[in-house]
């Protein structure tokens, strides 16, 4: 008697760690003894024409660190149930009673679909279908609800980080300002993050309103300082002070974001009359072996997908809640952008150093707002003296740049 078999694709844009995910989900449905088959380029390989392979631990084997899909994936095609960042389209019926056929006939008792909040739209319209799905959370833009982490993003900064840390000492000897546009689509999280990770001294991300006088402000006060070199972290997605996001073209009905770093530093040039050069990071940061975090969570991601499955939790999605993994309704997922929160820790952190977020002249004390106390504490409330704290992240640059 043939065994049972659970189904996986990648859908959307790549990233780090999807190989990861499949080995994952391979292996376990092996020690279950589950057959698994993959199905190519996205949902496209469900459908007109079927394609799959079968997948084993053999033939999975040496894919944990390797960049990219080796299902291949798509964020074209005719499975978009998305128009723009989150209006629903339906998908066309005949698709999905041909999608279903397919899993019927290949006996396919669960089909783990790996994508961002466009895949997972189409998953979650599967799912009202009565496909049994199941979701991984996957994209480099670290954006979706419901999940404190996505796979693909710990690389993602990983390598805006490096690259930082390359502008740092090239900038320093020149004097010069350097502009680094980093991906995330409408979310900051990759320049927010990668930007205190590579000690960016002005960060501009979409959730934050920045002017480039306040910009200019933050350059000038270092060279005050006799630092005459200035790192800015910009987000493709980050808004013009004049309002309107910058893009390369329309793709579908999604635009293509770039190009917001040429601007940023043509005109700090024109305002300043100081040297500016830009460099936009781009697919970098999608490509390559997956950081030792993302295989760790992607891994984890690949095994309890499988769980899911064999538990019949179709329509969920597995997340990552510190320190453990979960499981949500994917509907919750993808009704709602997780945007990086202007007051949260990280920004207030940021600000505590001397980061400017273009919206110096707005800004008070960086931890007006408080950090909450968990249950387990014994404190009646935390308040940080801001101060106190400022001096003591002075003191500390300072013996950094010494
Ligand atoms: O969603 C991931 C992402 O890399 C975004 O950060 C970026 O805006 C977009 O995809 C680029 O898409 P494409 O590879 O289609 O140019």
């Amino acid at each position: 008697m043939s065994k049972k078999r659970i189904g996986i694709l990648t859908s959307g844009g790549d990233c780090p760690g999807l190989n990861a995910v499949i080995r994952g989900a391979v292996k376990t449905s092996g020690q279950l003894g589950y057959d698994c088959v993959g199905f190519l380029k996205g949902y496209e390989g469900l459908y007109d024409p079927v394609q799959y392979k079968t997948l084993t631990p053999k033939n999975t084997t040496g894919i944990l660190n390797q960049g990219g899909t080796i299902l291949g994936s798509t964020n074209k095609g005719r499975f978009a149930a998305t128009v723009g960042v989150s209006d629903r389209v339906e998908l066309d019926p005949e698709l999905l009673a041909g999608v279903k056929t397919t899993i019927d006939q290949l006996g396919i008792e669960g089909l783990i679909c790996v994508g961002g909040d466009g895949s997972l739209a189409v998953a979650q319209q599967f799912h009202e279908y009565g496909i049994p799905v199941v979701g991984v959370p996957k994209t480099i833009d670290n954006d979706l609800s419901a999940t404190a982490f996505t796979f693909g993003f710990d690389s993602a900064i990983d390598c805006a980080t490096n690259a930082l840390d390359r502008l740092h000492t090239t900038a320093a000897s020149h004097e010069r300002i350097m502009v680094l546009e980093v991906m995330g689509r409408h979310a900051g999280w990759i320049a927010l993050h990668a930007g205190i990770a590579g000690g960016g001294d002005v960060i501009l991300i979409p959730e934050i309103s920045w002017t480039y006088e306040d910009v200019c402000h933050k350059i000038l006060d270092r060279e005050s300082q006799g630092k005459r070199f200035t790192l800015v972290v910009v987000a493709e997605g980050a808004q013009l002070p004049e309002g309107g996001l910058v893009a390369e073209d329309q793709q579908g009905a999604q635009a293509r974001l770039g190009g917001i770093g040429h601007l940023v530093a043509a005109e700090i040039e024109r305002r300043l009359h100081r040297e500016t050069r830009t460099s936009v990071l781009g697919h970098l940061q999608r490509g390559g072996a997956p950081t030792t975090f993302d295989r760790v969570l992607a891994t984890q991601y690949g095994a309890h997908a499988v769980r899911l499955v064999l538990e019949g939790r179709f329509g969920e999605m597995v997340c990552y809640h510190p320190p453990e993994i979960k499981s949500v309704p994917i509907i919750e997922a993808v009704n709602k952008l997780r945007q990086v929160e202007p007051h949260g820790s990280a920004v207030q952190a940021a600000r505590a150093l001397g980061v400017s977020f273009g919206d110096q002249g707005a800004s008070e004390s960086p931890f007006a707002i408080k950090i909450e106390t968990t249950e387990a504490s014994t404190a009646d409330d935390v308040e940080l003296d801001a101060d106190f704290v400022l001096d003591l992240a002075e003191a500390a640059t300072e013996e950094a740049l010494s």
